[in-house]
């Protein structure tokens, strides 16, 4: 992705979680509900959120006990974060991490029991950047261990609309959207075991998404 994009993106999500502090509250989305029970069956312990945001699912993760490692590239988001673990007595649980996701996981080899990530994905990210991060995240976790991840995809309202950037990747309103295909999800999961690709909705739009469940073989 132009390196100008991902600067306005940054700045514009930075923007976003500035003016509207906690923006999704402190529930957690359905995605991750599904995230906790596959990482709980797994016997999961540790857990990176990928696009965390302010943190609402990655609350829910430690309040659910496990060890959580939170990233995004909106340093105010992740300050939101940190200070709602802190209230909940559970900052000891919950490691913050500023990074772009275009950039190598700072983690070392199958160190990682599961990965979430609900809408990063299909963020301004190229087709090529993509495959690099889940490169990454397959790098980083054990053997058998699980990915969740959900995205916006063509059959989405705004699929084609707005001001198109190249590569599936439409802006609306300042925020981008890379919108998959199932090819891509397909393409995405050689290698792994991909055990569902489930549709759901979000929003009053309503977003059209798909929520990825895929395990690193052992
Ligand atoms: C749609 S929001 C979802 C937030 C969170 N997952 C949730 O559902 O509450 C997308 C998040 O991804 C972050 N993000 C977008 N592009 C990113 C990138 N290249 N690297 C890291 N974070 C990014 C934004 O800052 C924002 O917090």
């Amino acid at each position: 992705m132009s390196a100008s994009l991902n600067r306005d993106q940054q700045h514009h999500w930075q923007s976003v979680h500035t003016a509207n502090p906690e923006m999704y509250g402190w529930q957690p989305s359905a995605p991750a509900q599904h995230a906790a029970a596959v990482f709980r069956a797994a016997g999961a312990g540790s857990v990176l959120e990928l696009g965390a945001g302010h943190g609402r699912d990655a609350m829910h993760f430690a309040r659910e006990g496990f060890v959580v490692h939170a990233a995004d590239f909106s340093t105010t988001g992740l300050d939101q974060l940190r200070t709602q673990a802190t209230c909940e007595g559970r900052a000891e649980q919950v490691h913050t991490t500023a990074h772009d996701a275009r950039e190598p996981l700072p983690f070392p080899e199958a160190c990682l029991d599961g990965v979430f990530a609900h809408m990063l994905l299909c963020m301004a990210l190229s087709t090529d950047e993509i495959h690099a991060l889940t490169t990454e995240i397959a790098r980083v976790l054990r053997p058998g261990g699980a990915l969740v991840y959900t995205v916006r995809h063509t059959g989405d309202a705004h699929y084609g609309t707005g001001t198109a950037h190249g590569d599936d990747i439409y802006e609306h309103g300042g925020f981008a959207v890379h919108f998959f295909s199932r090819a891509l999800v397909d393409d995405l999961a050689d290698g792994w075991h991909l055990h569902e690709v489930q549709p759901f909705t979000e929003g009053e739009l309503p977003r059209r998404l798909w929520r990825i469940t895929q395990t690193v073989p052992r």
